[in-house]
C-alpha cells in the first residue's frame, strides 16, 4: 500500500541489469512468525557495466539483518525497499552475503514465503521473490539454486525444494534439514520451498531414452485417494511432450504439492510445481467431468511450462505471452488429443471460443484493453490476462495454421535450439517458427503477423460474397478493421488465416475450391490469408450457390459479419463439415432471436418452427456425439450477449429475454428433453472421460430443462425426480447436475437440497466452493433476493475472505457470473461491490484487483446502471489507502 501514484512501467525502458547473480545459495531457519532467511550470491558485473557501478537489489516487506561482500561488511541504503549497495567491489564477480527476516504467518497476500494449512508454501512469479530475500528479482537474471530447510520435524515433516534432494539430516531439538540442488539456472520467480506434513503419491517412469524419473503428487493426510487422477494427467503429459514435440523430462525428479491457499491455478516452479487444491484433488464422489478435465489441463499447463517458460524463460514480463500464450496452446492441443476423437476435439475448441468470448472479448472492448504483449503497466500481477493467455494461445494457433503441424513442430525445434537456456522475447519466438518455414505466409507477412502482439481490441472481419450463376464464379471480400483501444486509436491491418469452405446451399454438400487463376481445386476446404484493409478473393467453376463457411474451427480470434441470414444459417447448422461452424451457426441463430426481441420490452416472441426443428435435428440425430449436441443446444452466455450489444447494455433486459427463450425451448422440446435424459443415461461405472462426460452433461442439460418447464408449469414430477436423483447419484456430476438445476428453477425442493448437501459434504472445502459458488450465481428473480442471500453466506461459519477459493466462489461468482443477480437498478450490487474490493484489498490485493475487474465494462451499461456503477468505481478509487492492483485497475475504468 503506498500513497500517491503508481509507478508505470514501460517496455521501450528495457535495459539489461548492470549485474548478474550466476548462483544462489539459500538457507532458511524456518518459523511461522519469524523465517530466517540466509543468502549467499556470487554476483558478475555485466561486460558493459562501469566498474564498481551500483548494486540494486529488489526487496518487499523484510528485515534486514547484515549484508557482506567478499566476508567484508558494505555500506548500503535502503530506499523503499530496494537495497543499494552504493559501492560494490569493482572486481568482475563477488559474493554477497545477505541475512533478513520475513513473516510468513503474517503473509495474508499469499505472495512470498506464506503458511496455509500449518505449512509454508511459497509463490514466486511475479515478484514474489522479493518478499523472500533481497535479490535481482526479474526474469532475466537465472542463476543456480542450493537450498537448504531447517524446520521442526514432527509439524513439517516434509521438506522440498527445486532439483534434487542432495542431503538430509536430524537436527538437535526436534529440527531436521534437507539441502536440494537444481542444476538448471533459473529465474528467481522459478524458485519454491514447500515445509509440511504432506503425504505422497509415487510413480516411476521410464522415458523413451531410457531415463528414471521418478514423479510425486504430494497432498495432506486424508488427501491420498485424490490424486490418482493428477498423477495420470502427469504421466500422459510427460508423454505426450516427448511424443509430439520430442521434449523429455530433464530432471530425475518431479513434484506436485497441493495448497489449500492459493491466488492462482497453480505454478511451473522448477521440479516442485504447486498447486491449488481445486486442480489436484478429485474423486468421483467429490469432483465433476469439469473439475477432472480441469485437473487434466492445469496439470499438463504447467507440466509443458518446463520447456516452454522454464528452460526457455522470458527476458521481461512484457513477454509473458511468450510462455504462457505458448503453454496454453499446448496444454489445449494435449486435451484435444486426449480427448480422441474430431467430435471430442471440436467439443474442446467449442468450450475455448465459448471462454475467449466471455473474458477476453470483453477486456480487450474494456479499459483493461492491452496488446498479447502489453507496452506499459504498473502492477504485473493485473497482466496474468485472458489476453495474454488465451488470446495468446490463438496467436500461437494462428501460426501454426499458417504453416501447418509439421512446420510448426520445426519452428519449435528451432526455437529450442537457438535459445534453450535463455531469457527471450515475443519476437525472438515468432521469429523461429517464420526462419523454420521459409515461403511460408507467415514468413513472408511476419510484419502483418506481428501485429497480434502490438494491438490491443477484438479485430472485426467483414466478408460479403456474390455467386454469379451463368458465369459459376463467387466472389467474396474480406475487409479487417479495428476499433480504438486505450493508447491506440488506430490500427493497422494485420494477418488474419480464414479456414473456410463453400457449402451448397440446396444439398449442404461441400463445393470444390478453385480460386481464379489456380490450376486446379484444392480440396474443399483452405485458408485463405488476409493482410490487406480489403481483399477479393474470386471461386471459379463453382456448381451450386454456395453458403461461405467463414474461419472455421475459429482460425483467427475476430468478430465475424458475414451477412448471412437465417436460411444460410440453417444450412451451416445441418451440414457444415466444419463442426465448430455448425455449432457456431446454431449459436447465431439463438443470439439473432434474442437481439431482435430486445429493443422495446415486449415478452420474446413465440419461437418460429424452423428454429425449433433444427434444434430439435441436432438433439435428435444419432450420428452426433452427446458432448456435441450439448454443446449446440446450451444459449449463448448473458455475458456474451450483453458484449455483442456493446453499449446500452440492460442486463436486466438481456436476463429476462433469455430465461423466456430458455422457457420456450424447455417447453417446446419437451418431449425430446424427456428422450434425451433418458437415452444418456451412463450405465457402466463412473469414467472421467470425454465420452462418459458429454453423455452426463447432456442428460443433466436435459433434466435442468425438464425441472425449469416443470416449475413454471407447476407439475411436481420432475422436481421430484430431480431431487431424488440428487439424494442417490454415484458421482458428483450427477448430483451437482441435480442440484442445480431445483437451484436453477427455484424450485421449493432447493432449499432442502442445499441443505442436504451442505451436510453431506462438511468439512471437504472444494465441495463446499460449489455450494458457495452455486447459490452466488443462482438464477434469482429479478426483485432479488441474490444479494441477500450473498451477504448471508458471507456470516456462515464456513465463509472466509481469506482463502481466495472461498472468497472467488461466492463474491466472484455473484459480481462476476450473475449479472441479472448483481445488475440491479437501487445499485445495491455495486455498492456490495465496492465495500468487499475495500475489504479484500487490505487483505490480498492480487484477488481484490480480480474481483476490481467486475466493473470493466460500466460503460457499456445503460442509465440509471451506468451512473451508478461509476460511482462505485469512482468511490473505491478515492479510497486513502489503496494497493497499486487495485487502483491501476480503477484509475483505467474511470480514465
Ligand atoms: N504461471 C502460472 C501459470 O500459468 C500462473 C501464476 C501466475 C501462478 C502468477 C501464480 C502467480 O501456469
Ligand atoms: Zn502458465
Amino acid at each position: 500500500m503506498r500513497e500517491g501514484p503508481a509507478t508505470v512501467i514501460r517496455r521501450e525502458d528495457y535495459a539489461a541489469p548492470a549485474y548478474w547473480i550466476r548462483s544462489v545459495e539459500l538457507t532458511f531457519d524456518l518459523d511461522p512468525a519469524k523465517t530466517i532467511v540466509a543468502s549467499r550470491l556470487t554476483v558478475e558485473r555485466h561486460a558493459d557495466a562501469a566498474p564498481g557501478a551500483p548494486l540494486v537489489l529488489h526487496g518487499d516487506g523484510l528485515v534486514l539483518l547484515r549484508c557482506l561482500a567478499d566476508g567484508e561488511s558494505v555500506s548500503f541504503r535502503q530506499d523503499d525497499g530496494l537495497l543499494v549497495i552504493d559501492n560494490p567491489p569493482d572486481q568482475p564477480s563477488f559474493t554477497l552475503e545477505i541475512r533478513n527476516t520475513c513473516a510468513p504467518e503474517k503473509n495474508t497476500q499469499l505472495s512470498g514465503l506464506y503458511t496455509s494449512g500449518g505449512g509454508f508454501f511459497t509463490q514466486c512469479e511475479a515478484e514474489g521473490f522479493r518478499r523472500i530475500t533481497y535479490f535481482l528479482d526479474r526474469p532475466d537474471v537465472m542463476a543456480v539454486y542450493t537450498v537448504t530447510l531447517r524446520a521442526d520435524k514432527a509439524k513439517y515433516p516434509v521438506l522440498l525444494s527445486n532439483g534434487n534432494l542432495l542431503e538430509q539430516a536430524d537436527l538437535p531439538n526436534g529440527r531436521h534439514m534437507a539441502k536440494w540442488h537444481d542444476p538448471f539456472p533459473k529465474p528467481s520467480y522459478l524458485f519454491a520451498l514447500v515445509a509440511a506434513d504432506l503425504v505422497c503419491r509415487e510413480q516411476r517412469i521410464t522415458a523413451r531414452n531410457g531415463k528414471e524419473h521418478l514423479l510425486q503428487v504430494h497432498v495432506r493426510r486424508g488427501d491420498l485417494d485424490k490424486t490418482e487422477h493428477a498423477m495420470n494427467a502427469l504421466i500422459a503429459s510427460v508423454a505426450w511432450d516427448e511424443a509430439r514435440f520430442g521434449l523429455p523430462l530433464d530432471l530425475e525428479r518431479f513434484m506436485v504439492v497441493a495448497v489449500g491457499d492459493f491466488n492462482m491455478g497453480a505454478m511451473e516452479n522448477k521440479g516442485l510445481n504447486i498447486f491449488n487444491t481445486k486442480y489436484v484433488l478429485a474423486s468421483p464422489a467429490t469432483a465433476t467431468d469439469d473439475d477432472f478435465a480441469g485437473i487434466e489441463s492445469v496439470v499438463a499447463h504447467e507440466y509443458f511450462h518446463n520447456w516452454t517458460g522454464n528452460r526457455i524463460t522470458c527476458r521481461d514480463w512484457f513477454q509473458l505471452s511468450l510462455k504462457e500464450g505458448l503453454t496454453v496452446y499446448r496444454d489445449q492441443e494435449f486435451s484435444m488429443d486426449m480427448a480422441g476423437s474430431a467430435s471430442a476435439r471440436a467439443v474442446l475448441r467449442i468450450d475455448a471460443v465459448r471462454n475467449l468470448r466471455a473474458v477476453q472479448f470483453p477486456e480487450d472492448a474494456g479499459p483493461m484493453a492491452h496488446p498479447v504483449r502489453p507496452d506499459s503497466y504498473s502492477e504485473i500481477n493485473n497482466f496474468y490476462t485472458a489476453t495474454v493467455y488465451e488470446k495468446g494461445a490463438e496467436v500461437v494457433r494462428m501460426m501454426a495454421t499458417l504453416v501447418g503441424r509439421a512446420g510448426f513442430r520445426a519452428g519449435m525445434d528451432l526455437y529450442f535450439q537457438r535459445h534453450d537456456g535463455q531469457a527471450v522475447t515475443c519476437d525472438d519466438f515468432a521469429q523461429a517458427i517464420a526462419d523454420a518455414n521459409p515461403g511460408s505466409a507467415l514468413a513472408s507477412h511476419l510484419g502483418h503477423f506481428k501485429q497480434w502482439y502490438a494491438q490491443a481490441g477484438t479485430p472485426r472481419l467483414q466478408a460479403r460474397g456474390s455467386y454469379n450463376e451463368a458465369a459459376r464464379r463467387y466472389t467474396l471480400t474480406l475487409r479487417q478493421s479495428g476499433a480504438p483501444s486505450p493508447g491506440q486509436p488506430e490500427k493497422q491491418p494485420g494477418l488474419v488465416p480464414v479456414l473456410m469452405g463453400l457449402v451448397a446451399a440446396d444439398d449442404g454438400r461441400a463445393l470444390p475450391l478453385k480460386l481464379e487463376g489456380e490450376a486446379q481445386a484444392t480440396g474443399t476446404e483452405r485458408v485463405l490469408v488476409l493482410t490487406e484493409a480489403e481483399q477479393t478473393f474470386t471461386f471459379v467453376n463453382v456448381e451450386a450457390p454456395p453458403v461461405p463457411s467463414l474461419l472455421r474451427g475459429f482460425s483467427a480470434p475476430v468478430t465475424l459479419d458475414d451477412g448471412l441470414d437465417d436460411a444460410a444459417l440453417l444450412v451451416l447448422l445441418q451440414h457444415d463439415a466444419d463442426a465448430f461452424n455448425r455449432w457456431e451457426a446454431g449459436q447465431r441463430l439463438s443470439l439473432g432471436r434474442l437481439l431482435a426481441a430486445l429493443p422495446g420490452d415486449a415478452d420474446l416472441p413465440p419461437l418460429d418452427d424452423a428454429y425449433l426443428q433444427a434444434l430439435r435435428r441436432v438433439l435428435r440425430d444419432d450420428t452426433l456425439d452427446p458432448a456435441f449436441k450439448d454443446q449446440v443446444l446450451q444459449l449463448p452466455s448473458e455475458v456474451y450477449v450483453a458484449e455483442v450489444v456493446g453499449s446500452e447494455v440492460n442486463p436486466q433486459r438481456i436476463h429476462r429475454l433469455r430465461e423466456q427463450l430458455r422457457g420456450q425451448l424447455a417447453s417446446a422440446l419437451r418431449d425430446d428433453w424427456v428422450w434425451a435424459f433418458e437415452a444418456h443415461q451412463v450405465r457402466e461405472g463412473y469414467r472421467p472421460n470425454a465420452a462418459q462426460a458429454g453423455q452426463r452433461a447432456l442428460a443433466n442439460q436435459a433434466l435442468r430443462m425438464l425441472v425449469l418447464d416443470a416449475v413454471a408449469s407447476g407439475d411436481t414430477v420432475w422436481p421430484g425426480r430431480a431431487y431424488q436423483r440428487f439424494k442417490d447419484a454415484g458421482n458428483m456430476t450427477d448430483r451437482f447436475g441435480a442440484l442445480s438445476a431445483l437451484v436453477d428453477a427455484q424450485s421449493p425442493l432447493a432449499e432442502p437440497a442445499l441443505a442436504r448437501f451442505h451436510a453431506l459434504f462438511a468439512g471437504d472445502d472444494l465441495v463446499i466452493d460449489k455450494w458457495f459458488n452455486l447459490q452466488a450465481t443462482a438464477n434469482e428473480p429479478a426483485s432479488g433476493g441474490g444479494l441477500q442471500r450473498v451477504k448471508a453466506l458471507m456470516q456462515h461459519a464456513d465463509f472466509s475472505l481469506k482463502n481466495p477459493n472461498r472468497a472467488r466462489a461466492l463474491l466472484s461468482g455473484f459480481c462476476r457470473d450473475n449479472p441479472a443477480a448483481f445488475h440491479r437498478t437501487d445499485a445495491a450490487g455495486y455498492v456490495f461491490w465496492a465495500d468487499r474490493v475495500l475489504e479484500l484489498d487490505a487483505i490480498n490485493p492480487q484477488l481484490a484487483a480480480r474481483l476490481a475487474r467486475a466493473m470493466d465494462r460500466w460503460r457499456a451499461l445503460a442509465e440509471p446502471w451506468r451512473s451508478a456503477a461509476r460511482e462505485a468505481v469512482a468511490r473505491v478509487a478515492a479510497a486513502p489507502r489503496l494497493s497499486d492492483d487495485v487502483r491501476e485497475i480503477v484509475t483505467k475504468a474511470l480514465d
